[in-house]
């Protein structure tokens, strides 16, 4: 069983409220928010106040993903604001470990993103330390690009590196997640299904979360 988290940057949010009650009414556990900088990735997305405002329409968790430079400087702003999980990009960390702490000491779960480029092995001196890695399948920016197929090879890699250093981190894919790949990738090892697209463009939403957790 996968955790399913959508992604709201394929959401309409001129209808947020509706958005939210439908993945409320859904069997996804996680909300996915998607906070873009113009500076780390080629794209502007929403920030806190909005984090802020989606806080207040669910109990669910906010999976947090910040695709910007120097992340360590909003922290607090972003715990403030009620995220659970807390996602920081290896290549925008200077002071990785330094982060990771900080994230938890303010009562967050803490998660490091990696580019397509980036290799696993660069984790293996914090693995223990993470709750979460986040390998990304797309280069970040946009949704609805296509799966790097790649990532098979990262999640088996890391899912190895897990398990020989006893950590108990969780391994999400975020990008190009289908109902046609979703299962490869929990073969793979994935625990957490990152879908936008594949969410918000179906049909029939509550449906396709239903089948993305069975993967
Ligand atoms: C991309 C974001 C993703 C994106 C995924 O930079 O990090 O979370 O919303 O969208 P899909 O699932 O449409 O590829
Ligand atoms: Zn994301």
């Amino acid at each position: 069983m996968a955790i399913v988290a959508p992604s709201f940057l394929s959401a309409n949010f001129l209808q947020l409220q509706e958005e939210c009650d439908k993945i409320n009414a859904s069997e996804a556990e996680w909300y996915h928010l998607d906070v873009m900088d113009g500076s780390f990735v080629p794209n502007i997305s929403f920030g806190i106040p909005v984090i802020a405002a989606l806080r207040k329409a669910t109990k669910k968790v906010l999976d947090v993903h910040l695709m910007i430079v120097e992340p360590e400087k909003y922290i607090t702003a972003f715990a403030d604001a009620g995220a659970n999980v807390l996602t920081v990009h290896l290549e925008a960390s200077v002071h990785l470990h330094r982060i990771i702490q900080q994230i938890k000491q303010h009562g967050m779960k803490a998660g490091v993103a990696l580019n397509p480029h980036t290799s696993v092995s660069l984790l293996q001196d914090v693995i223990v330390d993470l709750d979460l890695v986040c390998l990304m399948s797309v280069n970040p920016g946009f949704g609805g690009q296509k799966f790097i197929e790649r990532t098979y090879q990262k999640v088996r890699d890391l899912k190895a590196m897990i398990i020989d250093s006893g950590s108990h981190c969780l391994i999400e894919i975020d990008g190009g997640v289908t109902l046609g790949n979703a299962k490869k990738l929990t073969d793979a090892g994935a625990d957490v299904l990152v879908a936008g697209n594949t969410v918000f463009a179906s049909q029939d939403p509550l449906e396709t979360i239903r089948l993305l957790r069975l993967a």
